[in-house]
């Protein structure tokens, strides 16, 4: 790749948030807490229990404890439901994380809906999507805050410019408009989003000082649809296979000033929220129980 623009690589980021979680969990562990992340996996697709091995050996690593339930793909919708209202109803867990996708014929959604919001470590449940877009407390969608994190880390500022996003998706474009238009110093930017109802939309993301390509549709963003020095972030890919096809056609780093790279861009950063947000929910539930005990929250480690 014949880069001009500066490099914006996600694993500094996912290395920063990650030695602040370890931490976190220690601090947690040290008053008596297990911070516990449970994983669910449906079926037996291999990329998928490839996905979920790879987060219990970090949860593992980062100091949670990691309960795995593997369900076989015949499993119906109500065995689905009751595993995660087990761990509804298990104080002990804290987080929980349903590897997506599970088999045709059954309804994540639907799935996602009967967890506790206060348990769901992707930040994806409707309650967290309401508490994004009313800005109050709770887990956030980790890809978009990956993005945002990742843009503070490089010192990108969105605050004040015009970020367009290709893509209007409930995993990424959406909850990353609400996010990056909140009012917050790493926030505050004037946010358009794009999509196939807006035929030219090559007009809006030639003039954005940040592009985010948010779209899962292959090499879709090219050079003549990034303005001179702006900043391209790419959030959306596709899986061929192993073989990773980002939005972000590689000759975009020609035009931009800044990009991420092809690989070890916001991937690395969306696994670090899952972390980040599976603590969260440790030190919440952690506080709570303290709380009924009659001692207060500023008991236990921040
Ligand atoms: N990097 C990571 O760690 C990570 C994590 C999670 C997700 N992702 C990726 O993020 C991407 C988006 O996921 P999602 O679930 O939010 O989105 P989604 O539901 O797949 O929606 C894609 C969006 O892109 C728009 N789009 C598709 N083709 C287009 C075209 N030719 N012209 C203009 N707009 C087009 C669609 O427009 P309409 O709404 O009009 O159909 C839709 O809004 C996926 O590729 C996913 O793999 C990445």
């Amino acid at each position: 790749m014949s880069t001009t623009a500066r490099l914006l690589p996600g694993v500094p980021v996912a290395e920063e948030i990650l030695a602040q979680v370890a931490e976190g969990v220690a601090q947690l562990r040290a008053a008596g807490v297990t911070p516990t992340l449970a994983t669910v996996l449906v079926g037996d697709d291999e990329a998928s229990a490839g996905y979920i091995r790879i987060k219990s050996r970090r949860a593992a690593e980062l100091g949670f404890a990691s309960p795995h339930v593997r369900l076989a793909a015949s499993v119906s919708q109500a065995d689905v439901h009751a595993v995660l209202a087990d761990f509804n109803s298990d104080p002990g867990v804290h987080g929980v994380l349903v590897q997506h996708p599970i088999p045709g014929g059954l309804d994540y959604d639907r799935a996602l809906q009967t967890l506790d919001p206060d348990r769901d470590v992707d930040g994806m449940h409707p309650v967290n999507m309401g508490r994004l877009a009313l800005g109050l407390p709770g887990p956030l969608p980790c890809t978009p805050a990956a993005i945002e994190a990742l843009l503070a880390y490089h010192g990108v500022p969105v605050a004040g410019r015009e970020v367009v996003i290709l893509g209007r998706g409930a995993t990424l474009g959406r909850p990353l408009a609400m996010l990056l238009a909140q009012k917050r110093s790493t926030a505050n930017a004037a946010v358009t989003v794009v999509h196939t109802g807006v035929a030219d939309w090559p007009r809006y993301t030639r003039r954005a000082e940040v592009l985010v390509a948010a779209a899962g549709v292959p090499g879709i963003v090219r050079p003549e649809h990034v303005r001179p020095g702006a900043v391209v972030v790419g959030g959306g890919v596709r899986y061929a296979g192993r073989r990773l096809l980002p939005d972000v056609d590689e000759s975009c780093a020609r035009v931009a000033g800044a990009i991420t790279p092809r690989v070890g861009g916001v991937g690395p950063v969306t696994v670090a929220m899952l972390f980040r947000n599976a603590l969260r929910a440790a030190r919440s539930a952690a506080g709570r129980a303290v709380c009924r005990q009659g001692g207060g929250a500023e008991a236990l480690p921040r």
